[in-house]
Parts: structure tokens; sequence; C-alpha cells
């Protein structure tokens, strides 16, 4: 996969250099590149932003600097990502999908955001990750690149450490324990050392539904549940 970020602070992506996702990159399982689109702005001071037409608070991105940005890359059919707290809440499902494709482009917004323009002719969606306003698009660039990249194929070692998260099953996920079975007096559920492998799935089911009931209720409403469920859901 390709990834290309057009961003006013580049160096702040060094964040990607670690963990998975920065083995999957030096692996060459992505490829990354962050463009600064400061460095397009034909203004001489190298200016970016304006005031907005009509009046009010803060500036926006100009068209110029972002589009010549943008028409630099090699861009064959990408999906071109605008961060944006009015955007689409990002979900999991949206990052299972973009693990599909072969080519991301994310545009990082600032100041109070970006001209209209740069929303209808460049991005194909806009994307928020969540209900509260970040100083710029790159963290939300980042989580949303973190949730993706951990769904291409061979990133993770294990191909079911990610078939069993939160919100794949379209449930929160239930509690792990490792050894040791007892820390100071803090002991693992029995039922994960008795070896029965069906007792262990059915107490996991319940624990995902349990966890969900009391956190995230609204989840329950959008998946089907099996009688088992319903009748758990109603002890
Ligand atoms: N930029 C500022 N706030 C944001 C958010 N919540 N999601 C995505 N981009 C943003």
């Amino acid at each position: 996969m390709k990834i290309d970020v057009l961003t006013l602070f580049p160096d702040m992506f060094q964040a990607l250099d670690h963990s998975i996702v920065g083995r999957a990159r030096a692996l060459g399982q992505v490829d990354m590149t962050f463009v600064n689109f400061r460095d397009f702005s034909t203004n001489k001071h190298h200016k970016v932003d304006d005031y907005p037409y009509g009046g009010g608070a803060g500036m926006l991105l100009t068209p110029q600097p972002i589009f010549d940005a943008f028409d630099s890359l090699e861009a064959r059919k990408p999906r071109i990502i605008l961060t944006t707290p009015t955007g689409k809440p990002f979900n999991q499902q949206m990052a299972e999908e973009w693990a599909k494709e072969e080519h991301l482009i994310f545009l990082c917004g600032h100041y109070e955001g970006f001209d209209q323009r740069i929303h209808d002719e460049l991005a194909t969606d806009e994307v928020s990750i969540g209900d509260f306003v970040l100083t710029g698009g790159e963290l939300a660039t980042m989580v949303m690149i973190d949730a993706t990249v951990r769904l291409l194929p061979d990133v993770l070692g294990d191909q079911a450490s990610h078939e069993d998260d939160s919100f794949s099953t379209g449930l929160l996920e239930y509690p792990h324990y490792t050894r040791p079975a007892d820390f100071r007096g803090l002991t693992v559920p029995d039922v994960l050392l008795s070896g029965n492998h069906a007792r262990i799935e059915t107490w996991r089911r319940e624990q995902s539904l349990e966890r969900t009931y009391r956190r995230r209720p609204d989840l329950l409403e959008q998946i089907e549940l099996t009688d088992h469920d319903k009748k758990f859901l109603q002890s």
C-alpha cells in the first residue's frame, strides 16, 4: 500500500517510525511519504492561509498550495481523505475498507479548516476521529493510518489477532489474562484454566455481550444476536 500525507508538520509523523507500523514500513508492506504543502506555496512568504470571505474568526487553508502539492503526487486511483471535525466518524469498518486500497492520500487540516473548493474537488472522504476539535489533522491522520495499516495482510503476526478485535465482531472484546494465575491474590477466572474450549468460547461471548451492554449499548442494536445472546442479556 502507498500512503501520501499532505501536511504542514511532516516531522510529527515520526511517531509512525515505531512499533508495528514502523516494522511494516521497514518490511516494505506500506510506503509512506509526507509532503509539506507549504513548499508548494507560490506566495513569497510561503503563506498557506488567508481570511475567510464574509468575515468570521480564524484563517483558512487556501487552495493553491494544496492543489499544487496534490498534482505533484503520482495518483493512480487513490482514496483522498480529508481530516475535519465535520467529517463522517471514523470506524473499524472504514479501516477495513481502506486496508484493501492500493493508495491513500490524507489531507491534514489546520486553522479553521480548508477552503470549501478543497473539500469539493479533492476529497473522496471527509472524516473525523471523534466529537472533539484537535489543533490539526495530523494526530487524526496518524490514528487512521495506524488502524488501517495493522489490518494489511501479514502486518500482525497472527491473522486471528484482529479477527476478534473489538468492533470487528460488532461487540467490544472480552477481557484477557496472562500468567501468573494468581498475582497478589488477584486470580484469573477458573474457566480460562479449565481447558474446556466450548466453555471458554461461551464465557468470552458473554463477557463481550456484558461489556458492550454496559459501555456501548448502541452497538447491540447494530448486530444480529443469537437466541443464547438474547437470553444471556435478559438474565
Ligand atoms: N481536525 C480537528 N479536529 C479533528 C477531528 N476530530 N477529527 C479529524 N480531524 C480533525
